[in-house]
């Protein structure tokens, strides 16, 4: 094994015409014990031909790799069938490993016939599933999802109008300790004429209803959300015995149907997971099988599937919830580049939202990153002038460039490269005109900072230093300290996820 692995990293190296031109005729003329010590060419052949970007050479590499499904080497003929998948489906082949998954006596060749299968199965292995083909490692839903991805790859249709929108429960997501702002901003929208009012504020998510027909670009006008899903229905009892039955009857429910039916060009496949099980893999092919037989036009799929079944599972009940996944994110036009240590987009838009507005807004992000922040307080209205610094050049470049994607013409904008404490240096920071400072610093996890309880006294210390009064400072605080300054007066504190740890948004306000 460890012969071959290196032999296969050996090979892989190779130019393409180098493998295909020397390493494979040599391997055509070895014995076939020699064969089955070579057999790592087969392998990397399969990698390396993976991106051929020439059609007629791509056609002979795969009729020799097809070749080798009946060599009489059983190893080389498994190689071959790992190999095969990679460079895409094919009927011969297809019918070539199921002969082989019929035939084959030896249970590690059958195992890697059933692997490939899972890669290429089409409607050769869908016959042989209608056919009640003995052995065959896919279940009839499987198969069916192969051929629909392949046949038709889905996407959501954002512009598609749901007319039946009366008894929808919509359940907008977000980070834990952020579900007050996001209420806020769909009431706020409500107030205003928008199509959606709050039902409920829940752990995580916030529950709402549409008050008219409405499209999914319609709420993707709401931006403090991470995903949205439409509520199924719950389940009790999720360890009981009806619990299977239960989430596959709401799976092939006609709710999900209908949904489905108005909002994909494509196949109707779902993805399911569920969180907080400790079974999550057996969970999943249980809901699943059983949910194909409720109703097997809905194809359960892993891969590229347009939709997601998400069952939150609580001690007394069980909630699915039907997620389209829309990508990309149409409130993300503008993010045309990220950093690592980017901020996640909807956190970027509450702190905006809980910043308020003041008028003729100047606003600073010192640790300005790719601009999130900077832009969704832009995209709010009201700002005259933002103003980003990071350390990091590349940063700086990201900002500018997503800044200019986002169009917000009207706003001076000026991104500059630097410490913040050499806040100074730059004019509309010490003009007392500065009202809002916003940001996401550093939190000492993706971006290791040195001392960063003295960063962070610096930032209270700068932030008292150029803000207007009346100004305020909102940030993300990783840290158990406060401001001593007498003039700032804490207005606001929320513990937040940040995505597996805690911590506090906070905004102080200048007096
Ligand atoms: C969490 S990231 C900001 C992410 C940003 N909000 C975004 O969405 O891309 C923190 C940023 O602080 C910058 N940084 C770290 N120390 C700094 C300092 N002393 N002065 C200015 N920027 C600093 C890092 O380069 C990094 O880009």
């Amino acid at each position: 094994m460890k012969a071959d692995n290196d032999l296969y990293r050996q090979l892989r190296e190779l130019p393409a015409g180098q493998l295909w031109g020397v390493e494979v005729p040599k391997f055509n003329q070895a014995t076939g014990k020699e064969r089955a010590r070579q057999v790592a060419l087969v392998r990397a052949v399969g990698v390396v031909f993976t991106h051929c970007s020439d059609p007629a050479l791509k056609i002979q590499v795969k009729a020799w790799l097809k070749g080798l499904l009946q060599d009489p080497e059983e190893k080389v003929r498994r190689y071959a069938m790992a190999a095969i998948p990679k460079l895409g489906e094919d009927v011969e082949a297809e019918r070539n490993i199921l002969t082989i998954l019929k035939t084959s006596t030896v249970d590690r060749e059958k195992r890697k016939a059933g692997a490939a299968l899972e890669k290429i199965a089409g409607e050769e292995t869908l016959k042989a599933v209608g056919a009640g083909a003995a052995g065959l490692p896919l279940s009839e839903q499987k198969v069916r999802a192969n051929v629909a991805r392949r046949e038709s790859p889905a996407t959501i249709r954002v512009d598609a109008i749901l007319d039946r929108y009366d008894t929808l429960r919509i359940s907008l997501r977000c980070r834990r300790g952020l579900e007050a702002v996001l209420a806020d901003e769909v009431r706020a929208s409500d107030t205003a004429g928008g199509k959606f009012r709050v039902l409920e504020v829940r752990g995580c998510h916030v529950v709402v209803a549409a008050k008219g027909p409405f499209s999914l670009r319609d709420l993707y006008q709401l931006r403090c959300f991470d995903t949205m899903g439409f509520g199924l229905g719950r389940v009790r009892d999720p360890e009981g015995p009806e619990a299977v039955a239960g989430l596959a009857k709401l799976i092939g429910s006609p709710l999900s149907e209908r949904l489905m039916d108005s909002l994909t060009d494509g196949s109707w496949r779902y993805r399911l997971s569920f969180s907080g099980s400790e079974n999550h893999d057996d969970d999943v092919a249980k809901v699943a099988a059983e949910a194909f037989k409720v109703n097997p036009r809905i194809l359960n799929d892993a891969r590229e599937a347009p939709w997601s079944v998400d069952v939150f599972l609580a001690p007394s009940a069980a909630l699915a919830e039907l997620r389209p996944k829309v990508s990309p994110d149409p409130r993300l036009t503008y993010r045309k580049a990220a950093i690592n240590a980017a901020s996640h987009p909807p956190l970027a838009a509450c702190l905006a939202r809980l910043a308020g507005r003041q008028p003729n807004e100047v606003v600073w992000d010192p640790f300005c990153g790719s601009g999130l922040e900077l832009i969704e307080t832009a995209l709010l209205g009201g700002v005259k002038q933002v103003i980003g610094t990071d350390l990091n050049e590349k940063a700086i470049a990201i900002a500018k460039e997503n800044w200019e994607a986002a169009g917000l013409e009207g706003v001076k904008s000026t991104f500059l490269t630097g410490d913040f404490r050499g806040y100074a240096e730059v004019p509309a920071l010490v003009s007392g005109k500065l009202s809002l400072i916003i940001s996401n610093p550093p939190l000492g996890r993706r971006v290791r900072v040195p001392n960063l309880h003295g960063l962070f006294a610096d930032f209270f210390r700068v932030a008292s230093a150029t803000l207007r009064p009346g100004g305020r400072v909102i940030f993300v605080n990783p840290l158990r300290l406060e401001s001593t300054d007498k003039t700032m007066r804490r207005d606001y504190r929320q513990e937040v996820d940040l995505g597996g740890y805690d911590c506090k948004v906070e905004m102080y306000v200048k007096c």
